[in-house]
């Protein structure tokens, strides 16, 4: 695993391949397009990159559906522009760290289709099951995606499971042999040169004994039943074992549900930890409830506690990973900023997370401050669980209020295509872009940030650099002020040289404020802000500032 802890000095960029930046023309982002701005990547101060899949795929769940583990797809550019990217990140000082997908293969795989046909050795690849007797599924577990989690197969004559898309079967993980194909995996990408990966839902790959119905159903979907299975940590113990620990790679696990007790089992560093960091889901819930399509007001007192409680409980034993966007949620300017106030909020929500204890992933287009999608035809979304969600659930719903709930919780809204410039396709692409481009590329483009030296994108640049030159905000303690406060979130870090202070509000009107008891406001340096004139007993609408004070 990571030597000197590497990953706990950097600020990573993730990269989802198609809707970056498309250098061929055909439409889809690919490797040429992430050649060409690198440079552009490390202008933000990020020396680390993680992409989302980029092998071979039918696509179904945009590449989370993989079909060849040891290849790059052609429409990325395939193997020569993947390894003229790697080596162009780590000319530039930049990890890079890629996905693994492996709960679940595409049903392309090769694996899958020997696997129902009964060839050895793949029979028991995969997780299968006959009928039950009186005809039912042989457990009542849903999928996440669409409809139950198991699918009939007329060529084997059984079930298989799938927690996804019908087209991503479940891997049977108690096999050893599959396990052995996990590493062979991992070595193939850790020898050519790769800095380590994000494990893509890994806390689902250990399926209890017997695959019991879940009794909390149907709320549950059957979660409880399959997340941190019985041997998810000897098999995470296993991959570290035979290969992680003979790498200086970095390992990352996407963990829904996972509290900071839970994380600790897999990343206390006193405990012979299996996982250098783990990705939470509870900062993601401060507007829903479980999933995105439960959509709630927004609740900046539910998101201070999940913060605070998770840099309490990490402090000195785990690192946190700190993000406010990925490829699986909407975009946070439009939930828990304001797009009436899109530079402010987006400035704000920068500050309210990159100065936390931990590693910050920056999404694409996060730094632009990119906003929500408002598609008038739910036929415009791509996404397979977005199309499910409209045409499968809440049906009984208008067609209008069933669209909202697309526009409230569809991840397809951090899926267009980054905004370039104000050319045609906001520059993504010079032919005809795979997907939708956000009307407000007009506003919201790279191009014209670039040369504001106000906006979002060099704001963004600010922060980082500041994080990095902050000792107190790489080790110092996390301290949070006026709890109850449903406007504002403030935090403070500290260490023995120097002390910030951070300050959010997050709502759209001013509101008077005063700095938290302890702290001289005569003596601080304001080192941060996103209004040009700070009042010292008041905050403007989505304002924030970081004060500093040397010891
Ligand atoms: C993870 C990925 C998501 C994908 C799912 C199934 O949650 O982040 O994009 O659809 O797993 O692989
Ligand atoms: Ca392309």
């Amino acid at each position: 695993m990571a030597i000197n802890n590497w990953y706990k000095d950097r600020v990573f960029y993730q990269i989802w391949p198609r809707s970056f930046k498309d250098g061929n023309g055909d439409g889809m982002g690919d490797l040429y397009g992430v050649y060409e701005k690198l440079d552009y990547i490390k202008s933000l101060g990020c020396d680390g990159i993680w992409f989302s899949p980029l092998y071979p795929s039918p696509g179904v769940d945009c590449g989370y559906d993989i079909s060849d583990y040891m290849d790059i797809a052609e429409e990325f550019g395939g193997m020569e522009a993947f390894k003229k990217v790697l080596d162009g990140a780590h000319e530039r000082g930049m990890k890079v760290i890629m996905d693994l997908v492996v709960n679940h293969t595409s049903d392309q795989h090769e694996w899958f289709q020997k696997s129902r046909q009964r060839i050895e050795p793949y029979t028991d690849y995969y997780i299968w099951r006959p009928a039950k007797p009186n005809g039912k599924l042989p457990n009542n577990w849903d999928s996440l995606f669409e409809g139950k989690a198991w699918t009939w197969d007329d060529v084997r004559g059984e079930y298989y499971m799938h927690l996804f898309a019908i087209q991503q079967p479940d891997l049977n993980m108690d096999n050893p042999l599959v396990r052995e194909e996990v590493k062979k995996i991992l070595r193939y990408w850790l020898d050519m040169g790769v800095d380590g990966f994000r494990e893509d839902v890994i806390t689902f790959i250990s399926k209890p004994e017997g695959l019991p119905d879940d009794k909390l159903m149907p709320a549950s979907k059957g979660i409880f039943m399959f997340n941190h299975g019985p041997h998810l940590h000897e098999y995470l113990e296993e991959f570290k074992r035979d290969v992680f620990s003979k790498y200086d790679c970095m390992v990352l696990a996407e963990a829904p549900l996972v509290t900071p007790k839970k994380a600790l089992e897999y990343i206390d560093e006193a405990n012979n930890p299996v996982l250098d960091m783990m990705i939470q889901f509870a900062t993601q819930e401060a507007d829903s409830f479980m999933t995105d399509y439960i959509h709630m007001p927004f609740n900046l007192r539910k998101l201070k506690k999940t913060y605070t409680k998770w840099q309490e409980q990490l402090d000195g034993k785990g690192w946190n990973m700190l993000y406010i966007e990925n490829h699986d949620h909407p975009r946070m300017v439009s939930r828990y900023g304001s797009e009436k106030f899109q530079k402010e909020s987006a400035k704000m929500l920068a500050v309210s997370y990159l100065f936390q204890k931990g590693t910050p992933f920056i999404y694409q287009g996060q730094e632009i401050g990119m906003t929500n999608w408002y598609p008038s035809d739910p036929e415009m979304y791509e996404d397979v669980q977005t199309r499910w969600q409209y045409f499968n659930v809440a049906t009984n719903k208008s067609p209008e209020k069933r669209l909202q709930r697309l526009w409230h919780g569809s991840r397809d809204s951090a899926r267009t295509p980054v905004q370039w410039s104000d050319e045609e396709n906001a520059g993504f692409t010079t032919g005809t872009p795979w997907f939708y481009v956000n009307e407000n590329y007009l506003q919201i483009n790279v191009t014209q940030q670039e040369t504001d030296e106000n906006s979002v994108l060099n704001f963004y640049r600010q922060a980082v650099q500041l994080r990095k030159q902050l000792s107190c905000v790489r080790n110092g303690n996390y301290k949070e002020y006026g709890k109850l406060s449903s406007s504002f979130y403030t935090y403070s870090r500290e260490d023995e040289k120097e002390k910030i202070l951070v300050v959010c509000s997050f709502i759209g009107n001013a509101k008077k404020w005063n700095m938290p008891a302890g702290f001289d406001i005569s003596k601080a340096e304001l080192i941060l802000a996103n209004y040009e004139n700070t009042d010292d007993t008041l905050l403007q609408p989505y304002e924030t500032r970081v004060y500093y004070w040397k010891k």
